[in-house]
């Protein structure tokens, strides 16, 4: 395994005013991630899909050692990054990058395109002036900005909103990563392009023996895209598994929700679908036993005091649901 995650959580302090301060002495916490355990392998492009809030990003900068987890471990390669001094870890981001979540804000409209996908190779030195400019030129070449010096001198204001996030992955590519986190590369753009987006970060994967963690809230991409998905609901992941297996035989209530919202293009198609109610639980006072318990439509007495964990259900195929009401063996 490439990256190994191992009951990893990280909890946000809440700001409060200074009356809340005086009423209650208790800290309260964001559980934005909570005790969650995956693996990766070398080449594999992994699927990190939930709805908005539910800790995706989070864990995406966890795993490149951008912050700090509360408690677990993360092992890339076998080292253990949260454990790396500041210098060990410049090092290690020469096969560690991220794809931001959101390509306008992760550029400065003030520097131009060629000196942005330039800094990476800058804060790691040992790279000439020249090789840094042929670097450069090349990443651009990768993510079809072409012809390259075009794209060198222009602003981020002048790119479009595909072109920015394609130059947002030129800079990821820079160093020749082993190993990218891209969060949401391609929900900003429009579908021609997606599927531009799509297809490099496939042919990287074979290309460059790169290996990927995707995070999306589109099930439709990483169904195309993934080897294996995790399905994370309010900072805990209900299920794992090969993305097959998973698309035709999901055994969390959650995840057969995700599934039925998804179009399916032949209409006689039958798929049993089942509509969630309710909210987003929140991060702060999360429900007790199953975090999906107050949504769920199959959910028994149990549910509401046991928190389930990660069951053996199938070849690689885990579940985190204590009633398993779509299980067949
Ligand atoms: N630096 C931070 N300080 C405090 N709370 C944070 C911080 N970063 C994230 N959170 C909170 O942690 C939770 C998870 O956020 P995260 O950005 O990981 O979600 P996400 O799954 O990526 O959502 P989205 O799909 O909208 O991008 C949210 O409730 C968020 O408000
Ligand atoms: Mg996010």
């Amino acid at each position: 395994m490439l990256l190994n995650v191992i009951n990893l959580k990280k909890y946000f302090p809440v700001e409060k005013s200074f009356i809340e301060k005086l009423i209650t002495k208790t800290k309260s916490f964001v559980h934005a991630v909570d005790d969650i355990s995956f693996s990766i392998r070398k080449k594999e492009i992994f699927g990190l899909v939930g709805e908005s809030g539910c800790g995706k990003s989070t864990t995406g900068r966890l795993c490149i050692g951008l912050i700090e987890p509360t408690d677990g471990k993360i092992f890339f390669d076998g080292c253990e990054i949260s454990s790396l001094a500041k210098r060990e870890l410049k090092k290690l981001r020469k096969k560690i990058q991220m794809i931001f979540q959101d390509p306008t804000a992760s550029l400065n409209p003030k520097m131009r395109i060629g000196e942005a996908i330039s800094r990476p190779l800058k804060i790691q030195g040992n790279y000439s002036k020249q090789e840094i400019k042929v670097e450069v030129l090349q990443a651009l070449d990768t993510v079809a900005l072409t012809p390259p010096e075009n794209f060198y001198h222009r602003y981020p204001y002048e790119l479009s909103g595909g072109q920015r996030q394609r130059a947002v992955i030129a800079r990821s590519l820079v160093l020749k990563p082993e190993f990218v986190v891209a969060d949401e590369p391609i929900a900003m753009i429009d579908v021609s392009v997606r599927a531009q987006i799509m297809d490099l970060i496939e042919n990287l994967r074979k290309g460059r023996q790169m290996t990927f963690l995707l995070i999306t809230h589109d099930l439709a991409s990483a169904r195309y895209l993934c080897d294996r998905i995790a399905i994370m609901y309010a900072g805990k992941i209900v299920e794992i598994g090969f993305k097959n297996e998973l698309f035709t035989n999901p055994q969390h209530p959650y995840t057969k929700a995700l599934l039925s919202a998804v179009p399916v293009p032949d209409p006689k198609h039958k798929i049993d679908r089942i509509i969630i109610g309710g909210e987003v639980p929140s991060l702060i006072n999360p429900p007790k036993g199953c975090r999906f318990n107050p949504r769920c439509p199959y959910a028994e007495t149990v549910c509401q005091t046991v928190e389930p964990i990660l069951d053996k259900v199938g070849d690689e195929h885990y579940v985190a649901c204590i009633p398993k009401p779509f299980y067949k063996k």
